[in-house]
């Protein structure tokens, strides 16, 4: 294979770096041409000592990183196998950022699955990709590297949403019981550490759809528990929360990920995705009525302006209520590239001025999970 030297001086493609590294975060690059990888170190070089090697040589580096950035094409089968291969490796890394060719549901599920912390289209600026790995708050600077483990909780609930999507994206079965299961795993996670360490961990691992569902799951278990409800009413809520917005599978990212106003045309396709997912899941087993009953109408108000069936007042049930408060809230305050996260006040703000879609006596519930918990 060929061999790349980089602007600073290292040798990269035979697996070493020939020079000792300095005090700057020591990063590894994966790639499956020689281009892309030349491309993505001199990038990086100038905030990190970068090593690198294609995918298709033998695995030799062996000093563990702070981050791995991989750059391939994932509907290559050989791709997938040496990303595979490198698995131990790469679990070492607290931050593992996948640049992608193609960014369909499935490339990016294959990534999430491949055990990517964060998944960016291979377009991504300059800027984008050292911010990503400078932020402070992905901490690859601050840990000084290999530090930190990687967070298995949330890396298993990403999994299992990846999981989901790429299933209604490829017409395959769904794993349900492995679904509740990630959900299940969320609801031990914030009895245990609360909802905003989950708030911050999701947010600062994961993007877009995946994002959104783990939020929405950890807004709506603790809404759950805040209301004292009981086991049983518990999965019920984190089940339809884990499920709500699969329809969202069939809709474009371009559409999803859009920054801004979408237009008529836009907002009316992404408005589909509540009955897509009724549809994909009404013949699975182990999909109650109330999960169908939410994924439909998790997007309905109380006053009846809300889709697709525009129900309003006692038709709408009770665990559907709170998870359109805990989706609205979840939506307002994600991590976006794009615009600045909403502080949490200023979120439920937002609900209590929805007067007329919300009910009122939840909304004011609501509060303690919005602001203190
Ligand atoms: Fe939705
Ligand atoms: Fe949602």
């Amino acid at each position: 294979m060929q061999h790349v030297r980089t602007r600073s001086g290292h040798v990269i493609g035979d697996g070493g770096i020939r020079e000792a590294g300095t005090a700057r975060p020591f990063l590894h690059v994966l790639a499956d041409t020689s281009d892309k990888l030349s491309g993505v170190c001199s990038i990086l070089e100038e905030k990190f000592t970068v090593a690198g090697e294609r995918l298709d040589a033998d695995s030799k580096l062996s000093q563990t990183p702070a981050a791995i950035v991989i750059r391939a094409e994932l509907r290559d089968v050989d791709n997938i196998a040496a990303i595979k291969k490198r698995a131990g490796k790469l679990a070492k890394a607290r931050k593992r950022i996948f640049l992608l060719e193609h960014t369909s549901h499935v490339c990016i599920s294959q990534a999430y699955a491949l055990g990517a912390t964060l998944v960016l289209p291979s377009t991504v600026g300059r800027t984008r990709l050292l911010a990503a790995l400078t932020d402070p708050a992905d901490g690859v600077s601050a840990a000084s590297g290999d530090t930190l483990q990687p967070d298995s909780a949330v890396e298993a609930a990403a999994t299992a949403v990846a999981s989901m999507f790429t299933a209604v994206t490829l017409c395959q079965p769904l794993d349900v019981n492995g679904t509740k299961e990630a959900g299940r795993q969320i609801a031990d996670r914030i009895t245990q550490h609360g909802l905003t360490e989950w708030l911050m961990t999701v947010r600062r691992h994961h993007e877009g759809t995946y994002q959104h569902c783990l939020l929405v799951t950890g807004i709506t278990i603790d809404f759950g528990l805040s209301l004292g409800v009981g086991r049983a009413d518990l999965e019920r809520l984190y089940s339809a929360a884990m499920f709500h917005d699969i329809g969202k599978a069939r809709i474009p990212l371009a559409i999803l990920d859009k920054p801004g106003r979408l237009d008529a045309a836009e907002r009316a396709q992404i408005e589909t995705h509540p009955t897509a997912g009724y549809e994909f899941l009404k013949d699975h087993d182990g999909i109650s009525r109330e999960i169908l009953d939410a994924v439909r109408h998790h997007h309905e108000y109380l006053d009846g302006s809300g889709y697709p069936d525009a129900l309003c007042g006692e038709s709408i049930g009770d665990i559907v209520r709170i998870l359109t408060i805990s989706d609205i809230f979840a939506a307002l305050i994600e991590h976006r590239h794009y615009k600045p996260t909403m502080p949490r006040a200023e979120a439920y703000d937002v609900l209590c001025g929805m007067n007329g879609k919300l009910e009122k006596a939840l909304v004011h519930s609501f509060k303690q999970v919005a602001l203190t918990r």
